[in-house]
Parts: structure tokens; C-alpha cells; sequence
């Protein structure tokens, strides 16, 4: 299978915040990416803008060192690197100041696709927003790109919303959720509107619960001080579950264009019932073998923060009426793993009384590691012995499947940032979808901040603290294995 590349129209993109960790680990060799497989116009530039004092040189310097080291060995070409940085060029940049902002309109054109990628601390957006606009660098037709965290409850986001909406338009606003670029979560749309046979299931009288899990190994240590002011309700909760539950939930859009995918996603966080405190489970990772504890990764040794979080959540309308939605993610787990697990109920009736009753069905959504869908269908065991149950994968790892084409794929930020080129926004949230994503979220953090909770402790390298089991099994259900 040969993957098609459409090239995208001649752009300029900025980067502010071009000589930071996103720009150097993601977008840049995301671009590089894009540039080998040819999707770049030849004529396409991009811009560094940031407050060192360099010229593009340097910074095409450093961009270098970033593609060899972030880009993935298997794609290192020289020559290619090369063609790449002349697209560079650099300029220093006073976001909150006058330097800099008439060397960036100099170096601008019209008439090609202009987007703005704000790569920077979210109290910078206001200033770069409304210098964009007052110098003339943006037009109507610009595009913004901006990242997590977008906000830290409902009045910051609000607040964020508000000042974006005083220079761009919504349509120019492209809030970037990196997992809603990764090919699998794609694939979960795929899967239920292209074909026919889950649909007519995929409701509460057919699905008995459904779960999601993003279990990482790693820890905070690195950035423990912006973790300790998040915690995962708020790092990965309110936005990367959110919109993985809001795929598996939502209604089938009437088309796959953006209002109408994200219409069908704001229902469901508007339909979710308010979690009573019974039903969440926040842990926070001891020391372990490999690694110090979260009190030491986030060098505060009193913090109540978790950075392991499960919940039974209700999504409160006719198609998921008692189907609850277990959710979990957690630092320091023991593998990293990310899946949507729908688990069917058992037929109705079993007519096969002398035998072991028929397993139920379970289709697993597997972001990462090995991405693909795997079907669990209850069959005969073969040879004699009357009927006699086992239960057999129907197994789509898309490695094995697709082959070659599967191991192109590319990583999320490429094909969100060349979305934003296109003037896609059906992959990036609307300013009202995470806004009610904080207004579902924030009763919750209050609750526990309120009571003053602690976080129950949990072993490095485990499924998480003991009490998220429970939470499942007082519901005479499982969490799936958390493997690699
Ligand atoms: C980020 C979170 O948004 O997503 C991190 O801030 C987390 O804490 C990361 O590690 C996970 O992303 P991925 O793509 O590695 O699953």
C-alpha cells in the first residue's frame, strides 16, 4: 500500500516560542517529517520568533542538533536536513514589547497561508495576539495555533477564550489536543461510521461499560513544578480522556466537517452527570526501584496533588443510560499503554446450559504501543468434548495489516500543524467545548481541594493504588491488564 501525500498550499508559519522544548521535541522535526515526505510546497517558510538574541543562523543551528536527536533515526539524511533548515529563518521577538515586530511583518508575504503557532506561556497569548493584529502581521485569513494548557479551571479559560476572540475569529483558532492527531483516535471514527456492524451495538442496551486508559512509565520529575499545579484531573482528564470519551460517546455527525463532529462532542461533556467523590480514585506514585516518589519529582513534600487518577463517570442520555465509563491514567505505571475498551453484555440468553456460559464480546481501541482494534469473539474449542468455550482475538494490529504504510504514519503534531495549514479544524477543540470540559471538572477539583483529600499512595511500576480495583470490582467488573 503506497501512502498519498497531498501537498498543502505555500505558507508562512511562525513559531513563537520557537527555541523552546515543543518547537525543538515536536513541531520542527513534526515538519521536517512533513517536508521529507513532500507535503511542503518548496516556497513554504517558517519562523522562529522568540526573545534570544540570535540570527537564523544559530537558530537553524539548533534546529539541526533537534532533528537528529527528535526526528527519529530512520529518517536522518543530510541532504534533506539541509533543504529543510534553508526554509528557516529567525527573529528575535519582545512579545510583550515593540522589538522585533516589524522585522517579522518584513519578512511575511501576502498572499500565502500565514499561521501563528504560540508556543509560549498562555499569559503571553493576550500580548502576541494583539501585536499581531495592531503591526498588521495577521490578517482575517491567519490561523493561530495554541496550546494545553488552556486554562486551569473555567474563568482562566474564559478569560483565554475572551482575549483571542478581541483579534481572531473562532474559525482562525486552532486549540491543539495532540491526541485527537494520533492516528488510532482517528481510526475510532473510522470505525464507527464507516462500517455498519457496530452502530446498531453501540448503545446502552447492547455495551455494559466502557473503559479508558492512558497509563504512562514515566514520572513528572522534569517539570514537577508546573505538574504540582495541574495534577492528572487537569493534565490529561479535562482534555486527552475527555476527548477520547467524547469519540466513543458522541451521536454520528450528520458530515466529518468541523462544527458538526464538534457539536456532536460538546453534547456529551454537556450530558455528563457530576461525579459523586465515591466514585474517584486519586493516587500519587511512591518511591520506587527506578525512580524517586511524586514528592520528590515535584520537590514539594507536602503536595496533595495526584498524579493518578481513576473515575466512573455517567454520560447522562438515551443512548448510554447506566453504562458507566471507567476511566484511569497514571505516571509511573507498569507499562505504557493507552486503549478504549468496549465491553458488550452477554447475549441475552444462553442455549448452551451444559456448557460454560459464552464470554462476553470486547473490542479494544489501542493508541499505544502496537496501534490497532482488537475483536474478542467466543468460539467452540475445536475437537471433540460437547461445546466447550475459548475465546479468540480477531486482531487488526495495523503493523501487521497495513505493513509499510502503517509504520508511516505520522505523529500526531505533523498532521495537526498541516491541518491547520489546510484550514481543518475538525481535529482541534472549539472554545466552548473546553469550556464545558472545566465546567464538568471543576466541582470535582473543588470537592477534593475543599476537604483538603490526600491521595492514596501507590507502587511505581504497578496498575495504581489498590482502591481504583476496588472501584471496579464493588461493580462486579475488571480493569483490563495494563501491559505493553
Ligand atoms: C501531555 C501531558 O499533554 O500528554 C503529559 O501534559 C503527558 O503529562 C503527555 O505525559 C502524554 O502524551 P503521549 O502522546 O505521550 O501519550
Amino acid at each position: 500500500m503506497v501512502s498519498r501525500v497531498i501537498p498543502v498550499d505555500d505558507f508562512d508559519l511562525v513559531i513563537f516560542g520557537g527555541t523552546g522544548d515543543l518547537a525543538r521535541r515536536k513541531i520542527l522535526p513534526g515538519l521536517y517529517r512533513r517536508f521529507l515526505s513532500g507535503q511542503m510546497p518548496e516556497a513554504s517558510r517558517i519562523i522562529g520568533a522568540a526573545r534570544s538574541d540570535m540570527d537564523s543562523a544559530a537558530w537553524r543551528a539548533s534546529i539541526r542538533d533537534a532533528i537528529k536527536e527528535f526526528a527519529g533515526a530512520n529518517v536522518q539524511d543530510k541532504a534533506s536536513i539541509d533543504g529543510f533548515l534553508e526554509r528557516l529563518h529567525y527573529v528575535p521577538v519582545d512579545a510583550t514589547g515593540k522589538a522585533g515586530w516589524k522585522e517579522l511583518k518584513g519578512l511575511m508575504r501576502k498572499d500565502v497561508v500565514s499561521a501563528f503557532y504560540f508556543s509560549v506561556a498562555p499569559s503571553l497569548f493576550g500580548a502576541i495576539a494583539e501585536r499581531l493584529k495592531t503591526h498588521g502581521i495577521a490578517g482575517n485569513a491567519s490561523r493561530i495555533v495554541v496550546e494545553k494548557p488552556f486554562g486551569r479551571d473555567l474563568e482562566t479559560a474564559k478569560d483565554l477564550n475572551a482575549t483571542l476572540a478581541e483579534y481572531f475569529d473562532e474559525t482562525q483558532i486552532y486549540r491543539i489536543d495532540h491526541y485527537l492527531g494520533k492516528e488510532t483516535v482517528q481510526n475510532l471514527m473510522a470505525v464507527r461510521f464507516a462500517n455498519i456492524l457496530f452502530e446498531p451495538l453501540w448503545n446502552a442496551q447492547y455495551i455494559d461499560h466502557v473503559q479508558i486508559t492512558v497509563a504512562e512509565t514515566v514520572g513528572v520529575g522534569g517539570r514537577g513544578a508546573y505538574y504540582d499545579k495541574s495534577g492528572a484531573m487537569r493534565d490529561m482528564v479535562q482534555n486527552h480522556l475527555m476527548q477520547l470519551l467524547c469519540l466513543t460517546a458522541m451521536e454520528p455527525p450528520s458530515h466529518f466537517e468541523p462544527d458538526s463532529v464538534r457539536d456532536e462532542k460538546l453534547k456529551v461533556i454537556r450530558a455528563l452527570d457530576p461525579v459523586p467523590s465515591d466514585d474517584i480514585v486519586r493516587g500519587q506514585y511512591r518511591e520506587g526501584l527506578d525512580g524517586p516518589s511524586y514528592l520528590e519529582d515535584s520537590e514539594n513534600p507536602d503536595s496533595r496533588t495526584e498524579s493518578f487518577i481513576a473515575m466512573k463517570v455517567k454520560v447522562s442520555n438515551w443512548r448510554w443510560n447506566g453504562v458507566p465509563f471507567y476511566l484511569r491514567t497514571g505516571k509511573r505505571m507498569k507499562a505504557r499503554m493507552s486503549e478504549i475498551v468496549i465491553s458488550f453484555k452477554e447475549p441475552p440468553h444462553n442455549i448452551f446450559t451444559e456448557a460454560d456460559h459464552p464470554r462476553c464480546n470486547i473490542l479494544t481501541i489501542r493508541l499505544q504501543p502496537d496501534e490497532g482494534i482488537d475483536l474478542r469473539m467466543t468460539i467452540k474449542e475445536p475437537g471433540p468434548g460437547g461445546m466447550r468455550f475459548v475465546e479468540v482475538p480477531m486482531d487488526m494490529t495495523f503493523a501487521d495489516a497495513l505493513g509499510a504504510a502503517a509504520a508511516d504514519v505520522p505523529d500526531a503534531y505533523e498532521r495537526l500543524i498541516m491541518d491547520v495549514i489546510r484550514g481543518n479544524q475538525t481535529l482541534f477543540m472549539r472554545g466552548d467545548e473546553v469550556e464545558a470540559a472545566w465546567a464538568w471538572t471543576d466541582p470535582l477539583i473543588a470537592d477534593w481541594t475543599n476537604k483538603g483529600d490526600r491521595p492514596v499512595s501507590y507502587d511505581a511500576g504497578t496498575a495504581g493504588p489498590e482502591d481504583a480495583l476496588i472501584l471496579m470490582h464493588r461493580d462486579g467488573r475488571r480493569w483490563r491488564e495494563i501491559s505493553a
